[in-house]
């Protein structure tokens, strides 16, 4: 039986792997000196040569984002680690039948263990990391020196949160300390966004300038979609040495090249009816004039948007000459000679767009503008100044406040709701998955639940939080909220409940809920991820490779996590043969850590044809059992992958 690796994915060795399928010849295997595994390798020598000449190396001058430390984030960001998620049902709403996920951990780890799980199914990534103003705490990462030492170390982590460190601007590693944290988990966000998906941080002029760069590296700088000025502070930090800063950024990048359009929003009801007062089969239009209105395009330089239509008497338009037709030209009323806006190709092709209208006795074009695109959708673009009251932080905290029912602040500085939802309208659709893993007081959570409830979406939200402490004196601490990450939970807690006394949308499935999931060492002891280390003297300890402190629940979601199975996924729990059985959506994953499993109870499972099964190493009633599982599966549901821990 083949046993599930409990670790996150090693990035390097996909990596490698990706070099083999274009390269095959410049991939080998070799052992690795510290766990004496054989790991996938690279021939440099070999590579070099089928690229010929196309290589940069060493010392030579090229652009590129570089800071001291770069090359060990970036292994940081393949290593894999040995971490679980364990649930917490008392503290999650609506636990069996959510699909809004809260991680409570680093998102680092949290990264790496949801990456297989939601792989290229993300649609927004929204972002808010540390400014790094100078008071800012930044997560220091672990650097360890290889992918193995990484993953035994990863399992014998302390207490999460303990290495938020201060970052003041005196530190001589400012800058490159904010990088070392930022680009590793850029890395990650992006293997997790959908093809079509978009990465949104809000960020200052602190880090602007680095975070571009990051991004135009990780995303490609041509994926840049805008980067927005959003008014959060009018009356501008009086702090502020030379000019009171009263803006900051929004950054929004694709994984591919986007259509034109892709981030226009939704335009509103009220806006259709009062432009677009007219309407045909197609939908509601306006009319615009055809004529291009600016007058440095002409007849001199555009030649060949310069053409007549033929009107009739009646106002019918085409293109051809005919008994009865005028000529119209887009001659302006001075006798300027202007221009069309479409070619002759496409006003053939849109005729039926195209009207001519009667102004001061003489027929001028117009072209019909729809509410509504091809698609049916009527959007607008989005301007790149936000300046509206609803964006600004003094929102975001009263709303906040209201909801805690204080004036004081727990939470310094959350976003204007009202910004997190102008985003779910640019980057989502109805159904998408909205990650944010500086999830801070939750404000993306609460945007979420808002606009699903106003437009009847049934978006899901992922966050992530780390159990940051608040300080000793805090208005949070004395509000009772011992970590960032107690702050992140009521909030939502309290966000869902305001949100269902509103009006709600009638197909709004009104999920309020969250799971909680917290990140801590594996479930497995160090021998399951270092067999061939293990002594003699160890052997009987090692019996039994589960942590002694672990529930049954805590293996399902190492389980699920290690299978790429969705973690929101309903979970039923059920007595088969006197045995705990986990049915994850029926049957999608069939789980049993008990001891003393009998064929019995293994026969009952294969004949529910699960897709995929799962048992304890040691649970089987005795050696013959264990050994006949893979063809009690092979013989009764031949289908079913068969797997233990
Ligand atoms: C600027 S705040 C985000 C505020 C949020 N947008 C809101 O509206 O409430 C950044 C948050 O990221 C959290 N954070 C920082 N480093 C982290 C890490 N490594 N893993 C998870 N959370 C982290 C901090 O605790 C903080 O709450």
């Amino acid at each position: 039986m083949d046993k599930l690796k409990m670790h996150s994915t090693d990035l390097s060795q996909e990596n490698i792997g990706k070099i083999r399928d274009l390269f095959p010849g410049c991939v080998t295997e070799a052992r690795d000196e510290a766990t004496g595994q054989l790991r996938l390798t690279v021939d440099f020598d070999q590579l070099r040569q089928e690229l010929s000449g196309q290589i940069v190396e060493g010392p030579q001058e090229r652009y590129r984002l570089d800071w001291p430390g770069k090359r060990a984030a970036l292994a940081l960001s393949n290593a894999p680690v040995a971490m679980a998620l364990r649930p917490s049902e008392q503290e999650s709403v609506a636990f069996e039948s959510t699909r809004n996920l809260l991680v409570e951990g680093d998102n680092l780890e949290a990264l790496k263990l949801l990456q297989e799980t939601y792989l290229g199914a993300i649609k927004l990534i929204y972002i808010d990391p540390p400014y790094n103003t100078g008071n800012d705490f930044v997560y220091e990462d672990d650097f360890a020196e290889d992918a193995a030492s990484f993953l035994v170390k990863s399992n014998q982590a302390g207490g999460a949160g303990a290495r938020l460190v201060a970052n003041p601007d005196s530190s001589g590693r400012f800058h490159s300390d904010w990088l070392d944290m930022i680009y590793p988990r850029v890395r990650i966000a992006r293997k997790l966004l959908a093809d079509d998906g978009v990465i949104v941080a809000s960020i200052d002029e602190n880090e602007i300038s680095n975070l571009r760069k990051v991004f135009d590296e990780v995303f490609g700088k041509d994926n840049l979609l805008f980067q927005v000025t959003l008014l959060c502070n009018p009356k501008g930090r009086s702090q502020d040495k030379y000019v009171a800063n009263c803006h900051e950024y929004l950054v929004g990048y694709s994984k591919r090249p986007m259509p034109k359009g892709s981030v226009n929003v939704p335009k509103d009801g009220d806006e259709i009816a009062a432009n677009y007062k007219l309407k045909d089969k197609r939908g509601r239009y306006r009319e615009l004039e055809l004529r291009n209105t600016h007058r440095e395009f002409g007849k001199h330089n555009r030649r060949n948007l310069y053409y007549p239509f033929y009107v009739s008497d009646s106002g019918e338009v085409c293109l051809d000459p005919g008994q009865g037709r005028q000529p119209v030209y887009p001659d302006w009323d001075d006798g300027f000679e202007g221009c069309w806006t479409w070619g002759v190709d496409k006003a053939r092709a849109q005729l039926d767009e195209v009207v001519a209208r009667e102004v001061k006795g003489a027929w001028k074009i117009f072209r019909k503008n729809y509410a509504e695109g091809e698609d049916g959708e009527a959007t607008k673009q989005v301007k790149s100044i936000w300046t509206d009251k609803i964006f600004h932080t003094e929102k975001g905290q009263a709303v906040f406040n209201n909801l805690f029912e204080t004036r004081e602040k727990i939470f310094q500085s959350p976003k204007s709701v009202d910004t997190v939802r102008e985003l779910l309208r640019m980057g989502t659709r109805k159904d998408s998955v909205v990650l944010d893993f500086f999830a801070g007081s939750g404000t993306t959570g609460h945007a979420v639940i808002a606009q699903n409830a106003e437009d009847g979406g049934n978006r899901k939200f992922i966050l992530v939080q780390i159990a940051e402490p608040t300080p000793v004196g805090s208005e949070a601490l004395k509000a009772g909220f011992p970590t960032v990450a107690e702050i992140t939970k009521e909030r939502i807690r309290r966000a869902g409940k305001k949100v269902l006394e509103g009006e709600c949308h009638a197909d709004w499935g009104r999920d309020v809920g969250f799971r909680v999931l917290k990140i801590d060492t594996s479930n497995m002891k160090d021998v399951y991820y270092r067999p061939d280390e293990v002594g003699q003297q160890d052997l009987l300890h090692a019996v039994d490779n589960i942590k002694p402190d672990r529930t049954a629940e805590d293996l399902l979601f190492q389980v699920l996590v290690d299978w790429g199975v969705d973690l929101t996924l309903p979970i039923t729990r059920n007595s088969v043969k006197g045995k705990t059985v986990f049915f994850v959506d029926g049957n999608a994953l069939v789980a049993c850590f008990e001891t003393g499993i009998t064929e019995d109870l293994v026969k009952d499972l294969a004949g529910r044809e699960p897709l995929r099964v799962v048992f304890r190493d040691n649970g089987f009633v005795s050696d013959a059992v264990k050994i006949n599982v893979e063809q009690v599966f092979r013989q009764l549901s031949p289908g079913t992958d068969v797997k233990s821990i």
